[in-house]
């Protein structure tokens, strides 16, 4: 990849599964929780190991992980899934400061419920419309210098409960609500 597109400096790990899993009924095999911890946390590890000998011989590179409001509160009916989530966000904070003065911006893009085919939200009213979360992004992608953490206005409450000492109320209000009951 380095060798086809030699000017390549940033990396956004982005893609993602979302699966529920009922964890007294699971598969013997685990298939869901291997192929979530695949793609949401190995794909990231190794991308990141493959290319940061590349990144790290541009004049500035950045790498951008996407994990979610979820990895701060978890979504129960999805363990695996969150647990991935806040795998990605302590992986990022050391990722960053590893390269701490290296050319290499290190970015944790931190999504709230959006509407798109990740589980069943494209559809869902109370998702956040596709567009007006890609404009509250780049607003501030572009702010200067860029934030460490991209938190649009609608996951602060999520990223920041145990700080705000909300969590208990806001993990009651994610998962007790839940008809399938899990
Ligand atoms: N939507 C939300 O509410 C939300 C909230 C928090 C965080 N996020 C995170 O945002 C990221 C993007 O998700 P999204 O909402 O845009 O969901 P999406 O519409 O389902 O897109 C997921 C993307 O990941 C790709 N992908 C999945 N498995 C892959 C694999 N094994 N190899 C390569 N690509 C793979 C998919 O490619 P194909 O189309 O080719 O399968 C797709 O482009 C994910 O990391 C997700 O966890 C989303």
């Amino acid at each position: 990849m380095a060798t086809e597109f030699p000017a390549l400096n940033v990396l956004i790990n982005n893609a993602g599964i979302m699966r529920p899993e009922n964890l007294l009924a699971q598969q013997p095999d685990l298939v869901d929780a291997e192929a979530i911890v695949t793609t949401n946390l190995l794909g990231p590890i190794r991308l990141t190991a493959a290319l940061l000998p590349h990144l790290q011989k541009q004049p500035r590179a950045a790498i951008v992980n996407v994990s979610s409001g979820l990895a701060f509160i978890p979504l129960a009916l999805t363990p695996t899934y969150c647990a991935t989530k806040a795998a990605i966000h302590s992986y990022t904070e050391s990722l960053r400061y590893q390269l701490r003065g290296t050319p290499i911006e290190v970015l944790e893009l931190v999504p709230p419920y959006v509407a798109t085919h990740l589980m069943s939200g494209a559809d869902d009213p109370r998702a956040m419309p596709l567009d007006q979360f890609i404009a509250e992004v780049m607003s501030i992608f572009k702010t200067q210098p860029t934030p460490a953490e991209i938190c649009v206005e609608r996951v602060k409450g999520l990223r920041f409960s145990a700080a705000s000492g909300k969590y208990g109320v806001i993990f009651a209000g994610l998962n007790e609500a839940r008809p399938d009951g899990h």
